[in-house]
């Protein structure tokens, strides 16, 4: 059965909120327990729809998967080799992370193109090419993907672009080979970081972790291990931009490392929002008068995320002046924009990557439509603050990367209803 949430704004929120596990360092150290020739604890795993799907995709081939609260064993020794099922795969964007560790663990992986994206095109390059570096033969790109690896290469692997997925990918396929590899271009997320550090116990030596180059020496002998996933800086940034918007509120944010979002922390300082930094906590507090931006551009990590370019928008529907967003990285990550018009944002798109927003403008509740995960997320940031009441249609998008953040918005005095329609 679908829901919408249904939010009275204007609440303010008050009190202390701790952030769930990363979705997108989870979904990674999930697919790693593969590699493992005994089972693997994941703590602090963050209970949404996505981390479901991938344990699904595992249980089909074979893993026997145990939770206890937000604690995930998984016992990979019973793993099959088959192609992964069509459906769940086609569900699931980051699907894509089974293609490195399946390919190495048995020599050949077969699986549909993964789907579950809206917001650009995605191509699957940067997976495949860095893959063939390794030594891998593509088979067929066509109907599915097929790849099979027998001799793995020690070589030099230049990434085709800086991907968050591709780089995890093949840093685990190198983990659990006998070669010694250098990886160029790589990601540095928190969340890519929080692998190397889960592959490093597993056995694989691994040097640059964070950097733009990591080198990995692998070993077919990886064991299981305990881990636990690094706290969600996106969740962070979206109760620091909820407190400091929705009127009289202040709020202390814990559960993860307030220097992954330095980038996030430049804009509100430029914002003149009240805000204190302590090295796991962050503490928001309502500002009245915000001030405009020359630029929002979203970049590759340290850069300004754009997992959180879309819940900034309502710091630019609330600052006095004109506001541009240029969104470097995808190509249908501003749709969100047509639904905050329908409450009285003032908004210019010019094309798939630019807009102007123009500010302030008190939003007003109406029926609203989430278009992705982190849309979904900024509507419900909306909905905060307007005026009178405000559905959100579409929640299921929200599930898929958020832990229960309606029960933690009410934890903090918000008005927020998950209603069957
Ligand atoms: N791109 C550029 N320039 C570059 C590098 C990348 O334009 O120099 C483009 C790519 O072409 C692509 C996009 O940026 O269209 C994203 O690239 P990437 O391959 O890094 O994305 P991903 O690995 O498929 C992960 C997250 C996404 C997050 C992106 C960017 C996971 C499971 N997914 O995707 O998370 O938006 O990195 O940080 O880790 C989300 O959580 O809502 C989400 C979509």
């Amino acid at each position: 059965m679908s829901s919408k949430f249904v939010i009275q704004g204007k609440k303010p929120l008050t009190g202390s909120i701790k952030v769930s596990g990363s979705k997108n360092a989870a979904l990674p150290c999930i697919a790693a327990t593969v590699l493992g020739n005994s089972p693997s604890t994941l703590h602090n795993v963050p209970r949404i729809e996505d981390v479901y799907k991938m344990v699904e995709i595992l249980e089909y081939l074979g893993v026997i998967a145990d939770w206890k609260g937000n604690t995930l064993t998984i016992d990979p020794r019973k793993i099959k080799s088959k192609t992964l099922p069509h459906n769940l795969v086609k569900s699931l964007r980051a699907s894509i992370l089974l293609l490195g560790p399946m390919l190495s663990r048995f020599g050949e992986v077969k699986m549909a193109f993964p789907g579950g994206c809206v917001i650009g095109k995605r191509s699957v390059r940067a997976h495949l090419n860095s893959l063939r570096d390794l030594g891998a033969e593509i088979i067929n790109t066509k109907d599915v993907l097929h790849l099979k690896l027998k001799k793995p290469n020690s070589t030099k692997i230049i990434m085709w672009e800086i991907s968050v997925t591709a780089t995890e990918n093949i840093m685990m396929a190198c983990s659990s080979q006998n070669t010694t590899n250098t990886i160029s271009l790589t990601a540095a997320e928190p969340h890519v970081q929080n692998l190397c550090q889960m592959l490093k116990k597993m056995g694989s030596k691994i040097k640059g972790t964070g950097t733009s180059e990591i080198h990995i020496t692998g070993t077919r002998k990886l064991k299981g291990v305990t881990h636990t996933i690094v706290g969600d800086y996106l969740e962070m940034g979206l109760f620091a931009i909820a407190a400091a918007t929705v009127p009289k509120s202040k709020i202390l944010i814990k559960g993860v490392s307030t220097a992954h979002l330095d980038s996030f922390w430049n804009k509100f300082k430029e914002a003149g929002i009240n805000f204190t930094l302590f090295a796991n906590e962050a503490e928001v507090s309502y500002t009245k008068k915000i001030k405009s931006f020359s630029k929002l551009d979203t970049r590759l990590y340290p850069g300004f995320p754009t997992d959180l370019q879309a819940p900034f928008s309502m710091i630019l529907t609330q600052s006095k002046g004109i506001s541009k967003i240029f969104e470097t990285l995808f190509e249908s990550r501003l749709n969100y924009l047509y639904e905050l018009e329908k409450m009285g944002a003032k908004v210019e798109i010019y094309n798939p990557h630019q807009a102007l927003i123009v500010g302030p403008t008190p939003l007003t509740g109406t029926n609203v439509e989430s278009c992705d995960l982190r849309a979904g997320a900024t509507l419900v940031l909306a909905g905060l603050i307007a005026k009178g009441e405000t559905h959100v249609f579409n929640i299921d998008y929200i599930d898929r990367g958020h832990e229960k953040l309606d029960e933690k918005l009410q934890s903090l005095g918000a008005q927020i209803e998950r209603r069957a329609i």
